[in-house]
């Protein structure tokens, strides 16, 4: 299957905003309501976007985490070999920040959703842990998690149950853990990876959360699921490159959209 729309899913709704919760119930074509209700094989791809209700900034953007920091600095090994005390303390800063955050209504429905499909899986390029908390158990995070760190030298690995206090944190072998986060120029876990590209290829239908599609490989798994004959239906607050293959492209706030898609299928 090629690229191009789907004829007769093809959709783009754009939401009208009056305020949290507001939203018009967004008009999902029968065809697009037809599949979701009968699809067995469901994915979830999140990116930022998706906790930005919860008050977890996005990375691009007005406001975003890329404008104010410079990721060189906080997000790669030599940034963290330079200085990691200055890396740690912004882990910590965000480690607080997610720990204060709640699941928001679109973390929910996706919760709900691998309570209705035979078969689901979320995908996220986010760290944050906010879906299993929201209550999903199949996760696959791409790039890392933030309640974990690691120490590079002996592999050791921590599960973290509150924001690091001592800074920079050290294994025991006297070396400085790091967070268990992927960073510019680093592989992505090859596990994870690999069940993110199985899901995609296997999915019947792929939704597309708050992701600007800019970064790879999370990127080209939307566009695995429509290769291999899988419909995609995006949600985010602006048009994005999946906008120009989704079978259906939703605008507005993913906490206002998921629960009004999940209502127009019951
Ligand atoms: P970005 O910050 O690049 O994109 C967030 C997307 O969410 C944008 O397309 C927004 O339009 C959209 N968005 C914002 N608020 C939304 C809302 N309430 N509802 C729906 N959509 C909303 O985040 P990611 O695509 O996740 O990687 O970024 C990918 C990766 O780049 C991150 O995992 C991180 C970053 O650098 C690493 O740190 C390795």
């Amino acid at each position: 299957m090629g690229h191009g729309p789907e004829k007769g899913l093809t959709q783009e709704v754009r939401l009208r905003m009056s305020g949290p919760g507001q939203a018009e119930t967004p008009k999902l074509d029968k065809g697009l309501v037809k599949k979701i209700r009968e699809a067995r094989t469901v994915s979830v791809l999140t990116g930022a976007g998706v906790s930005a209700e919860s008050g977890i900034p996005t990375f691009r953007g007005a406001g975003g985490i890329w404008d104010k920091y410079d990721f060189r600095v906080l997000a790669t090994h030599e940034g963290f070999r330079k200085d990691p005390r200055l890396v740690w303390e912004w882990y910590q800063l965000r480690q607080v920040e997610i720990a204060k955050a709640r699941p928001n209504p679109a973390h929910m429905v996706i919760a709900d959703m691998e309570k209705r499909f035979s078969s689901f899986s979320v995908i996220t390029q986010n760290i944050d842990g906010m879906h299993a908390r929201a209550g999903n158990k199949k996760v696959i995070e791409l790039h890392g998690n933030i309640w974990r760190m690691r120490c590079e030298r002996d592999g050791l690995e921590l599960v973290l149950g509150a924001p690091v206090s001592d800074i920079p944190p050290l294994c025991q072998c006297g070396s400085i853990l790091r967070p268990d986060v992927v960073w510019f120029g680093e592989q992505l876990p090859k596990n994870e990876v690999e069940e993110a590209s199985r899901v995609a290829r296997e999915s019947e239908l792929m939704f597309v959360v708050g992701t600007s599609a800019v970064v790879y490989p999370a990127a080209a798994l939307p566009v695995i699921t429509k290769n291999s004959g899988g419909a995609v239906v995006e949600v985010n607050l602006e048009p994005t490159d999946v906008s120009t293959y989704a079978d259906a492209s939703f605008f507005g706030r993913a906490g206002d959209i998921l629960p009004a898609i999940w209502k127009a299928i019951q």
